[in-house]
């Protein structure tokens, strides 16, 4: 299971639902009972909660992260594939950049339909689809040719936002609904000591060093890992660089998709 910090997990949700109107298929409102599987450090659960009048469940495999969650009714330590819930426990099943994490997510979906007496969705990131802007010439060229290979190489499908709704269909739900948006996550000065720890991590290549295999696996040889990385670790120096003058902007536009189905 691919591992996140609760630190990773709070930085690229900022201001994501800071627009909540993506959420209104969920029909929140009118939501008994709500389960967020895998809710991470509770991102989405805090929002899940503060909509719905109804009580909600936090559920993820992870008890580390699992301890973070504080806007949940009850936290459940589970697998997504194996819900420790009764059938027809909740009226909405959801969650957020869960399904492009696992082998087999049309399992998951399945077992989501059992849990859910009414509407299941889904949040869900497409990796492929992502554009990088930035004051430093090399970035954008360089995270894209890193994301092409790591895409090529990851077990999991990063690109399931592009068609989830396939996902559900398989899964056995109908009246199925999809519809893309897009985060924009924008870094300008004044910056965080989120943005500047960001660009100090950049600058020594080591989540390149943490993908070597993945990247492998996606075509690159020993030594284009080499080359990208060394390429990745200048640019990452010249975004510190431009950080100490206050130039450096950059802007990450993340596609999603929302998707809802209704159980049969
Ligand atoms: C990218 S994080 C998303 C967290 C949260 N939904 C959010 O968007 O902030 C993926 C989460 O899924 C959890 N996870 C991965 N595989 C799982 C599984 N088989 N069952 C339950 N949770 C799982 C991870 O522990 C992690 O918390």
């Amino acid at each position: 299971m691919r591992r996140f910090s609760a630190k990773y997990l709070e930085d690229t949700r900022r201001g994501m639902w800071d627009d909540r109107r993506a959420l209104a298929p969920l029909s929140l409102r009118d939501r008994e009972h709500v389960v967020d599987v895998g809710c991470g450090s509770g991102e989405l659960t805090r929002v899940l909660a503060a909509e719905t009048p109804g009580a909600v469940t936090a559920v993820d495999a992870d008890a580390d992260l699992i301890t973070h969650v504080d806007a949940a009714d009850d936290r459940v330590l589970g697998d997504a594939t194996r819900l420790p819930l009764v059938s027809n426990a909740a009226d909405l099943v959801a969650c957020q950049a869960l399904l492009i994490n696992l082998p087999d997510p049309v399992d998951a979906v399945r077992e989501f339909a059992r849990v859910s007496s009414d509407l299941v969705a889904a949040i869900e990131p497409d990796n492929s689809g992502v554009d990088v802007e930035s004051t430093v010439p090399a970035e954008a060229a360089l995270t894209r040719r890193a994301r092409d290979a790591y895409i090529a190489g990851v077990e999991t499908d990063v690109t399931l936002g592009s068609h989830t709704d396939e996902v559900f269909a398989d899964a056995g739900l109908v009246d199925v609904e999809t519809r893309r948006h897009e985060h924009v996550r924008e870094t300008s000065a004044p910056y965080s000591e989120s943005d500047i720890e960001t660009a100090q991590r950049k600058a020594t290549g080591a989540r390149l060093r943490e993908q070597r295999r993945t990247l492998a696996r996606g075509g690159l040889s020993e030594d284009d890992i080499d080359a990208l990385r060394g390429e990745w670790r200048e640019m990452g120096r010249e975004v510190v660089e431009q950080m100490q003058t206050g130039e450096y902007e950059r802007r990450t536009t993340i596609p999603f998709s929302v998707t809802v189905g209704h159980v049969e």
